[in-house]
């Protein structure tokens, strides 16, 4: 089986980023062969500052390494240094119909979020997903529930290339955390948690403990003083329970079990902020101590890139004897 995901640079990483997709990737690097991805041509879709942007990217990688990812089980690369990715979405636009992306809930969402900026690449984006994955011969694509709509075009440019020039292409499939893979905003659980909104809504995964403390303190929650987890009637507190479950490792019902005597909400969110700062201090330090080493960081993009490289091009030069390109 061969697994491929991957992550925008821009933005901080946050719990629901590592709930929802990286925690799955640590764990399935062990199993199977896995490639994972910082979609920096992805992010050029919104504007971004090339200084900033220049950061980020390098800064994601060390990300991925500091949850666990590690270059000896799986290959670690930036997407725009496989200059394949590019070149098959370019084919697949010219199979892809307009309307399929037009109805694409993300690029509804962003080109509503992003007014003045609604350009080409915002409509094609799942397009460019679809090369990622398609490139490779995926198996598996665990990624959040946020994106299970742009694999299903990505199974459909793929069945769709497949019977009008040739089999080229696997049909890959969505993997979703079981539970974990829509986190919600802290102020707003009706939303989900995204890197792109005010930090207040979202816990860094290398945050600081006083503010860890200070936003689970301050997280939205519902009317009344109980724990339990119905997530219609009581969305914050679900959040907070699903939050707690993932990273104790506990049920959400002996949860519920553990707090029942709680007269009101601030003794659980205290104890969870704990389990966040305890369960993520080890990250926070391997992070420190990657930033210090940028010649290894790169030297695994290096290596990533010829690894990736490989398979891609075989894929793109099939394509495009399938397709008449001479
Ligand atoms: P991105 O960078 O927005 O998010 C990375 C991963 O985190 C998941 N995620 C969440 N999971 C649970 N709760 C949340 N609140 C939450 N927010 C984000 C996302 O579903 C994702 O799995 N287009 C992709 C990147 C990408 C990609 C690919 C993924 C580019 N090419 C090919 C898979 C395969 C994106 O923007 O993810």
């Amino acid at each position: 089986m061969r697994v491929l995901s991957g992550i925008q640079p821009t933005g901080e990483m946050h719990i629901g980023n590592y709930l929802g997709a990286a925690k799955q990737w640590v764990e399935i690097q062990e199993k199977h062969e896995s490639l994972f991805m910082v979609a920096d041509l992805h992010a050029l879709t919104v504007s971004q500052n090339p200084k900033n942007l220049r950061k980020a990217i390098l800064n994601k990688v060390i990300e991925l390494l500091s949850v666990g990812l590690t270059p000896e089980k799986c290959t670690i690369f930036i997407q725009s240094h496989v200059k394949e990715h590019a070149e098959l979405a370019w084919i697949f636009n010219t199979i892809t119909p307009l309307a399929d992306l037009q109805r694409m809930t993300q690029y509804k969402e962003k080109s509503k979020k992003h007014k003045k900026n609604i350009n080409a690449g915002l409509l094609t984006y799942p397009v460019l997903m679809a090369a990622d994955i398609l490139l490779y011969q995926t198996d598996i694509v665990p990624v959040g529930k946020d994106q299970q709509q742009h694999v299903e075009l990505t199974r459909d440019i793929a069945r769709r290339f497949n019977l009008n020039f040739g089999t080229a292409f696997k049909i890959p499939k969505t993997i979703l955390a079981k539970s974990g893979a829509k986190i919600m905003s802290l102020q707003d659980p009706k939303k989900k948690m995204s890197k792109s909104d005010n930090p207040k809504t979202y816990i860094g995964l290398f945050e600081e403990p006083k503010m860890i403390r200070k936003k689970i303190m301050a997280a939205v929650t519902d009317r009344g003083k109980q724990i339990i987890y119905n997530p219609q009637k009581k969305p914050g507190i679900s959040n907070l329970l699903t939050i707690y479950s993932l990273f104790s490792g506990k049920t959400i019902k002996s949860l519920e079990k553990d707090f029942q005597h709680e007269k009101g909400y601030a003794g659980f969110k205290k104890s969870l902020a704990e389990l966040l700062i305890s369960s993520l201090e080890p990250l926070r330090r391997k992070r420190k101590e990657l930033l210090k080493r940028e010649v290894y960081v790169r030297e695994v993009l290096k290596q990533g890139k010829k690894k990736a490289e490989l398979i891609a091009k075989s894929t793109t030069q099939d394509v495009k004897e399938k397709m008449g390109l001479i």
